[in-house]
C-alpha cells in the first residue's frame, strides 16, 4: 500500500490506523485482536507503537498504553490487510495477535465512535491555547472574525506522485477560489487560515485581495494540525492530514472531488463515499489542468 516516507506522516498514519482499529475493536468483540487501542471492559488489548506515541504525545492527551518494541518483537503477529473502507468480513478477523495493515482512514470504520475519538484526540491545553491565541489575534476589517475556516493545501510529494502514479491532479487555483467563495457566500466575513506543506505555492495561488486570508502555515505539522482543528470549518485538498483535521474540527467541510482520471489505479484503493462524510461538500477538480501553467504565474 502507500508507503509513508515523511517521518511526521507516520504520526497521521497512527491517527488513521488507531482510530480505524479502535472502530474495529468495538466491532470484533469476540476476537482477541491486538491493534493499537485498548478499550476498557473488552478483551482486546491494544497499544500505540512507540514512534507513533512520540509523534502524537506532544499534541494530544492520548490515554492509550504504548507497546514497546521489545514486547512487539516477541509477539507472533499475523498481518491482516484492510482496504480503506469497512467490509463485513472485518467483523470477524481470525487470529490471536493481529496486526492490521493497509491505510485505513475511512469514517466507515469509526464514525459510530466519534465522541470517543474526539476525546482521545483532545489537544494538550498548551497546544490548544497556542492555536487559540493565534486565532484571537487575527482581524477581518478591523474586527475579530466570528467564523474561522481552516484551509489545508497538501502538495509535497503528491505534486509528483499524483500525476505520475495516480493519473490525477492536485487542487489548483480555481478549486481554492471556489471553495473559499462557498464559505464567503454562507458566512459574514469569514477568515481563511491557510496551512500547507507548500506555503510559497499558496501565497502565489490564493487570492488574498479580499483581505480575509491569513497565510498561517508554520511548517510544523503538529501546530498546523492543531490550528486547523480549532477553526470552525475546513477546506481540504488531498490526503489524510486534511481529512483528519476536518473530522476533528467538525463544522462544514469542502473537499476536492473527482481528482483522478477514469482508469486510475487510485480508484481501486480509494472510495470517495467512504473517505468523505456524506454531509461534506465536494467540488470537482479540474482534470484538464496539467501541465499546470498557473503554478508559474504569480498573482
Ligand atoms: C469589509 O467591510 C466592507 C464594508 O462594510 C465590506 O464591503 C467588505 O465585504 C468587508 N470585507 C470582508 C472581507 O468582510
Ligand atoms: C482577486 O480577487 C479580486 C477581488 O475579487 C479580483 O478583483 C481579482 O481579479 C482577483 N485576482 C485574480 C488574479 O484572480
Ligand atoms: C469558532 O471558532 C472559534 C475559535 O476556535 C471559537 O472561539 C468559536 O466559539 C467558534 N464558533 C462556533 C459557532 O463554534
Amino acid at each position: 500500500m502507500v508507503r509513508l516516507r515523511h517521518p511526521l506522516h507516520s504520526f497521521f498514519f497512527f491517527l488513521v490506523a488507531s482510530c480505524s482499529t479502535w472502530g474495529l475493536n468495538s466491532l470484533t468483540r469476540d476476537q482477541t485482536c491486538i491493534p493499537c487501542f485498548e478499550r476498557q471492559n473488552e478483551r482486546h488489548a491494544a497499544f500505540i507503537p512507540p514512534p507513533d506515541a512520540q509523534h502524537a504525545g506532544p499534541i494530544f492527551r492520548i490515554t492509550l498504553p504504548v507497546l514497546h518494541d521489545a514486547t512487539a518483537r516477541s509477539v507472533p503477529w499475523q498481518n491482516y490487510h484492510l482496504n480503506d473502507w469497512m467490509e463485513e468480513q472485518y467483523r470477524h478477523i481470525p487470529g490471536e495477535y493481529v496486526r492490521l495493515t493497509g491505510y485505513p482512514c475511512s469514517w466507515t470504520f469509526y464514525h459510530h465512535l466519534r465522541a470517543e475519538i474526539l476525546q482521545e484526540f483532545t489537544l494538550h491545553a498548551h497546544v490548544r491555547e497556542e492555536a487559540q491565541n493565534f486565532l484571537r489575534g487575527l482581524r477581518v476589517n478591523g474586527s475579530r472574525p466570528s467564523t474561522y475556516v481552516g484551509v489545508h493545501v497538501r502538495r509535497g510529494d503528491y505534486v509528483r506522485v499524483m500525476p505520475t502514479v495516480w493519473k490525477g491532479v492536485l487542487a489548483d487555483r480555481g478549486y481554492l477560489q471556489q471553495a473559499l467563495d462557498w464559505f464567503r457566500a454562507r458566512h459574514r466575513s469569514p477568515l481563511f487560515v491557510i496551512t500547507s506543506d507548500d506555503m510559497a505555492w499558496c501565497r502565489r495561488n490564493i487570492n488574498s485581495s479580499h483581505r480575509d486570508v491569513v497565510f498561517a502555515g508554520s511548517g510544523q505539522q503538529g501546530s498546523d494540525f492543531a490550528l486547523l482543528t480549532q477553526c470552525n470549518h475546513t477546506v481540504i485538498t488531498v490526503g489524510t492530514f486534511g481529512i483528519w483535521a476536518a473530522y476533528l474540527a467538525g463544522g462544514s467541510t469542502v473537499y476536492l472531488a473527482n481528482f483522478t482520471l477514469p482508469g486510475s489505479r487510485f480508484r481501486m484503493i480509494f472510495k470517495p463515499q467512504a473517505a468523505f462524510l456524506p454531509e461534506w461538500v465536494g467540488i470537482a477538480a479540474n482534470l484538464g489542468q496539467c501541465p499546470c501553467p498557473q503554478d508559474l504565474v504569480p498573482l
